[in-house]
Order: structure tokens, then C-alpha cells, then sequence
């Protein structure tokens, strides 16, 4: 007989949180460690060859991530984004994909990867249910390539990802292009016109100031209506609508029928309004934020032997109690001095 006590309707719903948003996307990181070193992710510096990453017994197992995602689809989640760092570093990792999607409720996996590594993985992936691929490239020179990763990796290396990517199917690919003033900016057509036509997609991503490590200033971002209105007096573009609602990029189909590119602004048009999108760190922290400043840790719970309802209880309530809108607050917690103390990106992937 089913059970209708009040305290278990509660159980079963979705949760919303304050401002009225509910779960729908859980981006888990599998891998803190990457295998480039963006200066505004991971600089060199600071993630250096000395640098504490974590133990692999500080890393959730595969076993805990499916545990925790067969708890979360009930509360509404339906997208899963595999991130790192690089997730391609995590050994075995397509048994976890496969393992993913036999959970009920999942309708998505993508995963966010640098691209080096998958000219190695796409088919094993493909294989085992991974949906597609967003694959982070700023630039097509070598020089700024290289600059903007820290000094790894090749273009051809990513190109050659990218192919194997459509070769295994593993679309609609997306390209993430976070776009630096004075660093990348200048090349950002040569982005749209390589993959014009071709089916991929190509995002410009406004940079961030994620983790607390990057030095972020404001001058260094490229609004994303000054790229909109190069691109658009080279090849016009027509506003698309949104494929799902808080969809992140805003979208534009070039009028010539060559297919889209995309807008990611968190800087100059936050999207926190409709964000519905959680993390899971790779140590097993749960974040409501792209920049909170702390998460609330579920691997301790799990490993000290909390049972599945303890643990979705958890869940929901830090869901329930959700506030964030960074995006929307960043100048002024900025100039407050507020923002300090941000996760790191490395930590919960973008
Ligand atoms: P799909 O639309 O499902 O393909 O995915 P997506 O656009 O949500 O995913 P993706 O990870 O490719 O997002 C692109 C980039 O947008 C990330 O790498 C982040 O830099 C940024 N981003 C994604 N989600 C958020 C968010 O919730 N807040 C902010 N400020 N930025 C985000
Ligand atoms: N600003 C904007 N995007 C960022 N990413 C990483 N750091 C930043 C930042 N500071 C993006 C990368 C990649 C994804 C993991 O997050 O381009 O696509
Ligand atoms: Fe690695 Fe991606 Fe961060 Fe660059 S942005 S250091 S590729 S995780
Ligand atoms: Fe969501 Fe935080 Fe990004 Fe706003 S800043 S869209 S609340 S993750």
C-alpha cells in the first residue's frame, strides 16, 4: 500500500528552492586534475608539480557516484555533464557512463573535456551511452592555443578529438571558447568560420571569475554583444529560442543556414534567474553554485554508513535552502569584498 503520510509527499517531490527554481541538471566532476593548466582555471602557479591533489580514496568511487545519482534523479534531475578538471583522466571511466545510463529517469549524459584524450575514448564512450560532447578550444593558433592552456597540448590534437567525436557520433558537439580581451578576442572569427557548416557548434564563453586564483578583472572580458555584432556583420545571424528553459548560451542561427553559434554571459546578462543546475565535486561535496564558496559534503555521510533516505533528506534540504544568484550579485559582493573564498574550479568542472 502506498504510504501518503505528508512527511513522504514531501520525500517525492521535487524540491524548488527559495527563489522557486527546481533540479533538473547535475554536473558531477570525476577528476581534479587536468592535463592543461588554462590561466583561468588551473594556473600554472598555483597548480604546480607540488600542488595536493586528491588522493584516489578522496575521490568519490564510481560505485558512490551512481549511488548518489540514483537518489538524485527522483528529485527531478534528467541531464547529467561529466566534468573535471579533465575527465578523461579518470581511469575506466566509460564503466561509470555505462553504469549512468541504466539509472531511470537519466535522458542526457554529456561531458565537458578538453579534447586531447578523445581521439582515444570517443568510441568506448559512445559505446557506453554517452550522448555527446562539449570540447573546450579557444583558439586555432597554436601560440594563443597554448598560451591560454599553460603551454599542453596541440590544436591538431583537439581537432583530431573533435573528429573522432563526430566519427562516433557523440553530437551535437559543442565548442566552449572562453574569450579573453587582448589574449583571444582577435581570433574568435577564425573559430566561427572553421566550424561553420559543419554541424558543430561553437560557444563563446564570457570569462569568469571562478575559484579565487585567476586574477580575474573586469576590463578582460569581451561582452558578448560586441562579439554578437562582429560576427553578425560577417555572416548575419538570427536570434534562436532557447531549447529548453534556463538554457545557458543564447543562441543565434547564422541566416545563411550554416548552422549556430552560441553566447555564454554570466558577466554582462546573468542567467541565474532559471538555474537549475547542481555539482557535485570530485570529493563529494554537493554545491548549489558555480561560485559558492562551500559545499555541503555527502562522502563523509556515505562512508560513515548513512542510509539512502538520510542522504536524499540532506540533498533536499540544502536544495530547499538554495539562495544563489552570483551572477547577478558579482559586482557588488565583489566590491564588498564577498566573493573571496570561491571554490575552485578544478574541483566541480564549469
Ligand atoms: P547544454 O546546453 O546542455 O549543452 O550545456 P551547458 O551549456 O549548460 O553546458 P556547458 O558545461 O557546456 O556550459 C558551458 C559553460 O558555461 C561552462 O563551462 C561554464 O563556464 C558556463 N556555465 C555553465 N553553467 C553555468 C552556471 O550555472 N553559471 C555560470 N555562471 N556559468 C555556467
Ligand atoms: N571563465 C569562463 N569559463 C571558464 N571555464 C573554465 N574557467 C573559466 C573562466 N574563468 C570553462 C572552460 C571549459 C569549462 C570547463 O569551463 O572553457 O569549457
Ligand atoms: Fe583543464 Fe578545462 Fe580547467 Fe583548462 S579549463 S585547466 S582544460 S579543466
Ligand atoms: Fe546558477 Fe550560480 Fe551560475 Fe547563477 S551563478 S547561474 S546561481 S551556478
Amino acid at each position: 500500500m502506498m504510504d501518503n503520510t505528508p512527511a513522504t509527499i514531501a520525500l517525492e517531490r521535487s524540491p524548488t528552492d527559495r527563489r522557486g527554481r527546481p533540479l533538473r541538471d547535475l554536473r558531477i566532476s570525476v577528476m581534479d586534475r587536468c592535463n592543461f593548466r588554462c590561466p583561468y582555471c588551473m594556473p600554472r602557479e598555483r597548480f604546480h608539480e607540488h600542488y595536493a591533489f586528491l588522493k584516489t580514496a578522496e575521490r568519490l568511487s564510481f560505485d558512490e557516484i551512481v549511488r548518489l545519482t540514483r537518489l538524485f534523479t527522483p528529485m527531478g534531475v534528467r541531464k547529467l555533464r561529466i566534468t573535471g578538471g579533465e575527465p578523461l583522466l579518470r581511469v575506466n571511466l566509460s564503466d561509470l557512463i555505462a553504469d549512468l545510463t541504466a539509472i531511470d529517469g537519466v535522458e542526457d549524459i554529456a561531458m565537458t573535456t578538453n579534447g586531447v584524450l578523445l581521439g582515444k575514448y570517443a568510441y568506448e564512450l559512445k559505446a557506453a551511452g554517452l550522448s555527446r560532447v562539449t570540447v573546450s578550444l579557444d583558439s586555432l593558433d597554436q601560440d594563443i592555443f597554448a598560451r591560454m592552456n599553460g603551454g599542453f597540448g596541440r590544436v591538431a590534437e583537439v581537432l583530431d578529438g573533435i573528429a573522432h567525436a563526430r566519427d562516433a557520433r557523440l553530437g551535437p558537439i559543442k565548442i566552449n571558447a572562453v574569450i579573453q580581451r587582448g589574449v583571444n578576442d582577435e581570433g574568435a572569427l577564425d573559430l566561427v568560420e572553421r566550424f561553420r557548416g559543419t554541424g558543430v557548434t561553437v560557444r563563446f564563453i564570457e570569462y569568469m571569475d571562478v575559484g579565487n586564483r585567476n586574477d580575474w578583472r573586469e576590463q578582460l572580458v569581451v561582452p558578448s554583444k560586441d562579439l554578437h555584432a562582429r560576427i553578425h556583420a560577417r555572416w548575419p545571424l538570427r536570434a534562436v529560442r532557447p531549447d529548453y528553459v534556463g538554457e545557458v548560451a543564447r543562441r543565434y542561427a547564422f541566416e545563411d543556414g550554416q548552422g549556430e553559434v552560441g553566447f555564454i554571459s554570466s558577466v554582462t546578462q546573468p542567467f541565474c534567474g532559471a538555474c537549475s543546475r547542481a555539482r557535485l565535486s570530485s570529493d563529494g561535496a554537493f554545491y548549489t553554485c558555480l561560485f559558492a564558496q562551500t559545499g555541503m559534503d555527502l562522502r563523509g555521510p556515505m562512508r560513515a554508513g548513512a542510509d539512502d533516505a538520510t542522504l536524499t533528506r540532506l540533498i533536499r534540504g540544502n536544495w530547499s535552502a538554495r539562495e544563489d544568484h552570483y551572477s547577478e550579485q558579482r559586482m557588488i559582493l565583489r566590491a564588498r569584498h564577498e566573493s573571496q573564498n570561491k571554490v575552485e574550479m578544478n574541483y566541480i568542472g564549469g
